[in-house]
This record gives structure tokens, sequence and C-alpha cells, in this order.
């Protein structure tokens, strides 16, 4: 079993608060001189974002972290993704492949707006480099144990929003652009490789996606990417995997992943990283 511990402090409620109040001001600058269309897209980024503070709560405190503990998860959940919005503004979408590394962008507007700068640098480092590192197929070894804990948490809670996300736009498709599925193209297939990375319990590469399929294909292999067993039991009860599946041809093929994948999450999952904060 992994323990992780660290002693490390976080962030309180004002500052939390203040950290609020700056991302929604700064969010509603882009929603100026937009269509409707492009505005609701800002917004999906914009309640992601919020979403994602109260899932990163939620895993934190199944976890045992304390107020400040959960402040500092909760800031880091706030600014994970604020690069989205310029990356949008820029782009049109938020392929980073076609644009730029939305983490890092986010983790430049954070130092360029200077919204850290009160906070002790150790805390500052730990918010960065969890930001940093939230979209990376796998984390870099040689972390120290508070930046290990914390981008993993972040990613989970990112995971099991984007699994909220997706499910709700296949069940109620709201809009006829594609933004939200990278804009790739329709088709009845899908990547045997994606599949191969499934059987074989790992977190698939997003250059494997070549078409919608292959995007729900991959969704799902991000269960072999779920860091903490709370996170686990919240996918389990909200039935995502179940309502993904749905969505896909129901070949040979994908009846062979969904037996995996059930097998999986019924599996005993004790291999999980867990958290000591003695
Ligand atoms: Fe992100």
């Amino acid at each position: 079993m992994k323990r992780t511990s660290f002693k490390e402090e976080g962030v309180n409620a004002r500052e939390f608060f203040s950290f609020y109040r700056w991302f929604k001001s700064y969010v509603k600058g882009f929603y100026q001189g937009k269509t409707k269309e492009e505005q609701g897209i800002i917004a999906l980024k914009e309640k992601h974002t919020l979403r994602v503070c109260q899932e990163i709560v939620r895993i934190g405190k199944e976890l045992g972290l304390n107020l400040p503990q959960l402040f500092l998860a909760k800031t880091i959940g706030l600014f994970h993704d604020v690069g989205r919005f310029e990356q949008y503004e820029k782009y049109g979408t938020f392929r980073d492949a076609h644009s730029e590394n939305h983490a890092l962008l986010s983790v430049k507007t954070i130092k360029r707006e200077k919204i850290l700068q009160h906070l002790p640098l150790n805390i500052q480092e730990i918010i960065c480099n969890a930001i940093m590192y939230h979209n990376v197929r796998l984390l870099p070894k040689g972390l120290s144990p508070e930046m290990e804990f914390y981008s993993k948490l972040i990613r989970d809670a990112d995971k099991l929003d984007v699994f909220h996300v997706f499910v709700m736009h296949y069940e109620r498709p709201l809009s006829s652009k594609s933004t939200i599925e990278l804009d790739l193209p329709e088709g009845n297939g899908y990547s045997f490789a994606i599949i191969n990375d499934i059987l074989n319990n790992r977190i698939s590469d997003l250059k494997l996606m070549q078409c919608k399929n292959d995007m729900k294909l991959m969704l799902l292999s991000w269960l072999f990417d779920i860091n903490f067993l709370p996170t686990l039991k919240e996918i389990r009860k909200r039935g995502y995997v179940e309502r993904i599946i749905s969505y896909l041809p129901q070949t040979e093929d994908i009846q062979k992943v969904k037996r995996h994948l059930e097998k999986y999450l019924q599996g005993d999952h004790s291999g999980l990283a867990e958290i000591n904060k003695e």
C-alpha cells in the first residue's frame, strides 16, 4: 500500500475567496463581444472549473485533509484550467495540439497576473506544479510528496468532472458545435490501439484519437489513472463507465472492453494511493 505523508500548511478561507473573486471577474471579460454559442462554450469551462473545486474538496475530505489543505486543493481546482479562456479566445479550440498546452498557459496567466504573490513560496510552487502536471499523460518521478499528492488530487477531480461533462454531452447534446469533442470527426470506427490499452489497464495516448468514438474510449482508459479510492467510488456510483459505453457501437470489441472495465471496477484497488498526514 502506498502512503504519502506531508506536513505543509495550505491556504486560508480569506485568501481563497479573494482568488475566487479574481477568477470571476477575469472570466467575465471573455464573455464580452462573443456570440451566444461562444458564450455557451466559455460558460462550460467556467462551470467545469467550479465543479472541479467541489469535486476536489469532496475527495480531499474523504482523504482526511484539514481546512487549509482543502482550501489549497480548491485553489488548484480554481486555477487549473484558467488558461482555457485565453486558449479559446486566441485559437478558438481546446485542442492543445492545435494551439498550446493549456496547463502551461494557466501557470503563465497566474504568474503574469501575480495572483499568488502573497502566499508562501512553497505553497505557490505546489499550486503551479499541480496545475502544470494536471494534464500530462504520466506524472514525472521524483516529485516531493506534497507535489505528487496535490497533482494526483487535481487529476482525479478533473477527470471526475470531465466524465460528467461528456456524459451530459452524450445524453443531452445542447450544441451542434463539437468544440467539446475536440472537433473530432464522426464515424462508426474506433482505434484498436486504445482498446488494447484499456485491456492492458493502461491510460491511452491522446495522439491515438481519430474520431468521436476514440474520445469515448480515451475517457474509459482514464479509469487506470485514477489515484484515490473515493474517486473510483464516485465513478462507480454515478455509472459513468456504463453510460459512456452505451454510446459506443455495440460490437464484440466493445463488449470485451465493457466486461474488462466492470471487472476492474469491482476489484479491491488496495494499491491505490492513500495519505498519511502524520
Ligand atoms: Fe485542464
